[in-house]
């Protein structure tokens, strides 16, 4: 279990950093991603797990807003005996960057503190995207959501996705995935079309209000994988389709217009009864979080398909999933050998 070469298979491109989906690899993914988490999810709670991580630190520093993303990281360090050292959320707002310090320096100032971790997330385009920052850190670093420059992303909440679809529909292979809202701002759908690529999915839709569209990056690379695609405004003419309803919020932090999703009749993008009616009785609704009026919650959150927020069939949330996958990451990055060992 000491040898390096061991070590090495738990390993990924650009490893110890998390910067973006490019870097996991299919049989990473299946053959070391998933099977730890569900190992993680098994130990939950339990002792075990609480010793994995004795003595090491992290620092969160999100210089825009979250709750999911910041808590599921710092949480799920403490489940595995870390300690949190430092943690701010706006740090955009308070501290140094508040006085006018850019972000790239006040993620130098945490990688002088010999943490183990740094979790970091901004949205502004003024900054250093992280991706950028971090070829400049000593620290490993999980970009959790970079909202800075053309290559947003926010791949943690990529692999926790598609750790829910694997969990809730046994495969990846040859599913048909609806990305709905806004996908022009969108970081997860960036993030979850990166990661999706590697897979033989059947199809991409693509539903957007005409002023939220999926960026031409992105479908051009989905083109180089072959990866077919089509984009649509109005969700019911393909409702009937789709295994994956991906659905996400207008990303007004990140410069879309509130009033988009609404302006046009064409533009039927909302989850309702209507469209629980014309889905397949096996498809799945996900949604990264926050949700707002994109899915009528009154009419969908009861249904078994819904499980971005509830637990179905006996099988963990996106949300829940959204821990393990973190926990699961970040005991990869401190400790690869101990993740070896609880492979088995
Ligand atoms: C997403 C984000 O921040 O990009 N949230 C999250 O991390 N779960 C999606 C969103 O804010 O709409």
């Amino acid at each position: 279990l000491k040898s390096k070469g061991i070590n090495e298979k738990v390993k990924w491109d650009g490893y110890p950093h998390v910067l973006k989906s490019q870097q996991f690899d299919k049989k990473w993914v299946e053959d070391v991603l998933f099977p730890l988490a569900n190992k993680i999810e098994k130990l939950f709670g339990r002792k075990k797990l609480r010793k994995l991580l004795k003595g090491k630190t992290m620092a969160s520093v999100f210089a825009s807003e979250s709750t999911r993303t910041r808590a599921s990281h710092e949480i799920g360090f403490t489940h595995l005996g870390g300690k949190v050292a430092f943690s701010s959320q706006n740090a955009n707002l308070s501290g140094a960057m508040g006085k006018g310090e850019s972000f790239k320096d006040t993620l130098k100032v945490f990688d002088s503190y010999n943490l183990d971790l740094i979790v970091a997330r901004n949205d502004s385009l003024k900054e250093t995207p992280i991706i950028d920052i971090a070829k400049g850190l000593n620290t490993p670093i999980i970009n959790a959501g970079d909202g800075a420059g053309k290559d947003k992303q926010h791949p943690t909440q990529a692999l926790l996705d598609l750790y829910t679809i694997y969990k809730h529909l046994g495969k990846i292979k040859g599913l048909n995935i609806a990305m709905i809202g806004d996908l022009k701002n969108g970081r997860t759908v960036r993030s979850l079309c990166y990661l999706l690529a590697k897979w033989n999915i059947n199809h991409i839709y693509f539903v957007a209000p005409k002023a939220l569209k999926i960026g031409k990056d992105i479908l051009a690379y989905l083109k180089s994988k072959d990866i077919k695609f089509s984009e649509h405004r109005n969700l019911k003419t393909i409702a009937s389709k789709i295994d994956v309803f991906y659905q996400t919020r207008t990303q007004t932090n990140l410069g879309s217009r509130k009033d988009t999703r609404l302006n046009n009749l064409e533009d039927i993008t909302i989850i309702d009864k209507e469209i629980l009616k014309l889905g397949k009785k096996t498809s799945i609704i996900m949604h990264p979080l926050p949700c707002l009026d994109e899915i009528v919650r009154s009419e969908v959150d009861n249904d078994p398909r819904a499980i971005y927020i509830n637990n179905s069939n006996n099988l963990p949330s996106q949300l829940k999933c959204g821990l393990i996958i973190r926990i699961a990451l970040m005991l990869l990055i401190i400790a690869p050998h101990k993740s070896v060992k609880l492979l088995g």
